[in-house]
């Protein structure tokens, strides 16, 4: 049995004790996460995300060959910095062949707090790639679940859920938030990943709810992403942020960030020879993709 928990914010992952074999995923589908998948998609060879301008701007110096710097403050370019943290930006003309270091207000923030609390099977999860995301979650726990996803009936009885969470295996869907609170374009990819993991199960297992055990905040996002999947666009264009990126004149990365499974590989978080303590994530294309 695989528990399934959402965390609202980056803060409960500030908090959460990731074990060993834990596979998580971090989710700004508003933007950075989805800003990260477009710029491996237009060739960038890894998007190494920091907490702290400063960082960014020492990596510039440290990393060979140099890096292209993005990221935003209030939704705007930082100082000194080549890219923003539009989706749009990150073309094959500006990025091919050129390592992104990435600093944003909360997602690369909620990267930085998963990687300091121990979490080094990780992901960044958005709505353009929610298929293979999930996939790749599935790929990272042993024994591979799609492949062996029955225990015997005796070891499945009997097991409260605090036992499952705490010892079997785990997949933690990481929302970023804004400032520390709620946001609905998180978790609404994190629903969309839930789901996408229930089709993957199910595709060897006709009782997914046998494999995959959701917590009440995963049953949620599920039941938002749900509500929301038929006119997403109008959703998101709605959220707090939402809003704010329309009022900025950043309509258009909605509508990017609405293209559900546009990529086909997962973005996974490795550790990187030059980056030791950030890593870099890299686009992963697992069987099935
Ligand atoms: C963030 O990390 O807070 C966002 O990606 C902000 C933004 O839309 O640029």
């Amino acid at each position: 049995m695989i528990h399934v928990d959402v965390l609202w914010t980056a803060r409960e992952a500030e908090q959460h004790p990731f074990r060993p074999g834990e596979a998580a995923a971090v989710f700004d589908v508003l933007r950075a996460t989805t800003t990260m998948a477009a710029a491996l998609a237009a060739g960038a060879p890894g998007v190494v995300a920091v907490a702290d301008p400063q960082r960014a701007l020492s990596l510039r110096s440290t990393l060979h060959p140099a890096p292209l710097l993005g990221g935003e403050e209030r939704m705007i370019r930082l100082p000194g910095f080549d890219l923003g943290n539009s989706p749009l930006e990150y073309t094959p003309e500006r990025v091919r062949d050129r390592t992104v270091v990435l600093c944003t207000t909360n997602g690369t923030r909620a990267v930085a707090a998963a990687l300091r609390r121990g979490c080094r099977q990780l992901f960044a999860g958005s709505l353009v790639n929610r298929t293979a995301t999930a996939r790749g979650l599935l790929r990272c726990l042993q024994p591979d679940p799609a492949r062996h996803p029955r225990q015997p009936a005796a070891n499945r009885q009997g097991t409260p859920a605090s036992q499952q969470a705490d010892g079997g295996p785990a997949i933690t869907l990481i929302c970023a938030g804004t400032h520390g609170r709620f946001s609905l374009d998180d978790v609404i990819g994190a629903g969309s990943v839930v789901e996408a993991l229930q089709a993957l199960v199910q595709e060897e297992e006709p009782e997914p709810q046998d494999t995959l055990q959701l917590s009440d905040a995963a049953r949620a996002a599920l039941q938002l992403w749900q509500q929301a999947r038929h006119e997403l666009a109008d959703v998101l264009v709605g959220t707090h942020h939402g809003r704010l990126l329309v009022e900025t004149g950043f309509a258009e990365d909605i509508e990017f960030a609405c293209r559900v499974d546009a990529f086909d590989f997962a973005v996974q978080w490795q550790p990187h020879a030059l980056a030791l303590d950030t890593g870099a994530f890299v686009a992963t294309h697992f069987p099935g993709n």
